[in-house]
């Protein structure tokens, strides 16, 4: 097991340095937050730590944006390398790699093909991938760098894509139908898909991250006072009364507002 030290880091050093008497312990530790995370790059084989110096020798491709990625700074303690080794961190030690001039499936790990070396670090991220709804990627349908850049500056974006301003349009490369544009918009998504969808997984059917009303309530106000003419315990949704409706249902299902994405049809998110 190898522990790492963020420089210009400091709280994240102090973060892994309270995570590790919890390591020592040898308990599995389920990171409630990235703070917290376990360092455990993939191994290769009788490898040594060798730096990124060696890597850009070959791979000089990678120079230009890696330094502005998260994981460039890091490095492993008992390296023996002064440098950073932000490379292995996905990678693995490639001094056997370097040994034998390179080439692919020799001494290195190739996390496009297996998300197991990501989710060395991310046990977090591994646990969403295993809830009951999840995008299909332990099924190996797809991976990690379909929505995140590994090398670039903006891990956010996806490797390989067009210059992507918004992250809606990461998701729309394979979701056409909710991101293209609506006659009648539901300004929700303007702030990301994922103010209603879990990326990763969720418990709840969609992958959504509330599986009731909850869900829209965030944004739109309920009102629940003594309504002139109608006396108490009628609910106001917007300048509607939505006693009756939401008896029915949530409010996307029981045929009320289906659009949820946008309508080109009605400006209340009816289909
Ligand atoms: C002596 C040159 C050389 C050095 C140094 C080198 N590589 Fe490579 N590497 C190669 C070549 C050549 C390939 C094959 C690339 C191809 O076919 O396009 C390769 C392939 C890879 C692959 C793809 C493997 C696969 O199975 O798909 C990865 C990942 C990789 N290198 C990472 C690294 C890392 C990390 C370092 C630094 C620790 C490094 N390389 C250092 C030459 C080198
Ligand atoms: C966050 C983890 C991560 C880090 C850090 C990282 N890589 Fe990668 N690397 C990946 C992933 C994931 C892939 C597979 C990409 C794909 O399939 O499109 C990959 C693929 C590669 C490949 C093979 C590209 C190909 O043509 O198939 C090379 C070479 C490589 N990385 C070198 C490097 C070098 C050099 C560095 C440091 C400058 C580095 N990587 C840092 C995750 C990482
Ligand atoms: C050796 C441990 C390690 C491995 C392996 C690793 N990461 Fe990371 N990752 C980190 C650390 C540490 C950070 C920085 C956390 C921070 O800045 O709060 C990070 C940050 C990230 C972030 C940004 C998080 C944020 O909140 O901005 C993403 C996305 C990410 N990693 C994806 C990946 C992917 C995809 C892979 C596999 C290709 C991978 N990581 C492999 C340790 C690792
Ligand atoms: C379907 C697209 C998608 C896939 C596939 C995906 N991610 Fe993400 N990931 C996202 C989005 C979007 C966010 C930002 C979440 C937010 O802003 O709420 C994110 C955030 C993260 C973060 C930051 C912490 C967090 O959960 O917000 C990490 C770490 C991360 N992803 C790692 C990974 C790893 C590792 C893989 C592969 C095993 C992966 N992701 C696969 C879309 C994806
Ligand atoms: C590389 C393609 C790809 C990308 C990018 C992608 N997805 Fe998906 N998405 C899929 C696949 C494949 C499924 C599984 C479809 C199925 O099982 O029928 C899926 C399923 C879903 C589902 C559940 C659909 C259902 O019927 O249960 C939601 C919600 C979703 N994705 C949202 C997102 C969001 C939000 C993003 C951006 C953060 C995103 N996706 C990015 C391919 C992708
Ligand atoms: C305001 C909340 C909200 C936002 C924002 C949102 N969705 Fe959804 N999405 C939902 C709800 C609710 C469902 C479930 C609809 C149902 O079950 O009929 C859903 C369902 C889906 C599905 C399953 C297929 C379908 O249409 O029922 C996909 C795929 C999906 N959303 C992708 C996306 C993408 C991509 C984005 C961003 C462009 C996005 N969503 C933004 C609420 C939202
Ligand atoms: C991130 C915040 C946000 C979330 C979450 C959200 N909405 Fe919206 N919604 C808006 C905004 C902003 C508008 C436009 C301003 C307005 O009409 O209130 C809007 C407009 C609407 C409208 C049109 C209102 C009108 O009078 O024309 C309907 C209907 C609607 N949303 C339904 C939903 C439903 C159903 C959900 C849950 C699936 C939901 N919203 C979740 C922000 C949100």
């Amino acid at each position: 097991m190898h522990f790492l030290n963020l420089r210009a880091r400091p709280h994240l050093l102090l973060a892994i340095v309270i995570a590790l008497p919890t390591l020592a312990a040898g308990l599995l530790v389920s990171c409630s937050s990235l703070d917290r995370m376990v360092i455990a790059p993939p191994a290769v084989e009788g490898a040594t730590f060798v730096g990124n110096k060696a890597c850009f020798q070959c791979h000089s491709n990678y120079t230009r944006v890696f330094a502005a990625s998260p994981h460039a700074r890091l490095h492993f303690e008992g390296s023996n390398v002064p440098e950073m080794t932000g490379c292995e961190s996905c990678h693995g030690p490639g001094s056997r790699h370097v040994q034998a001039g390179g080439g692919r499936g020799r001494f290195i790990v190739n996390p496009g093909k297996d998300p197991a070396a990501c989710f060395g670090c991310h046990m977090e991220t591994h646990a969403q991938f295993n809830l009951p709804q999840h995008h299909p990627l332990p099924e190996g349908k797809m991976n990690c760098v379909q929505c995140h850049d590994p090398h670039g500056m903006n891990i956010m974006k996806p490797a390989h894509g067009l210059a992507m301003a918004r992250q809606n349009e990461t998701c729309s490369q394979c979701h056409r139908e909710q991101s293209r544009p609506f006659v009648y918009e539901h300004e929700a998504l303007r702030e990301g898909c994922t103010v209603c969808h879990s990326p990763h997984g969720s418990i709840n059917a969609k992958m959504l991250v509330q599986r009731d009303n909850n869900l829209c309530l965030k944004c739109h106000a309920q009102n629940q006072g003594p309504t002139p003419g109608l006396g108490t315990g009628h609910i106001f949704i917007g300048k509607e009364d939505h006693t009756a409706h939401l008896r029915l249902g949530t409010c996307w299902s029981a045929g009320c507002h289906t659009a949820v994405h946008g309508s080109n049809v009605h400006p209340h998110q009816f289909y």
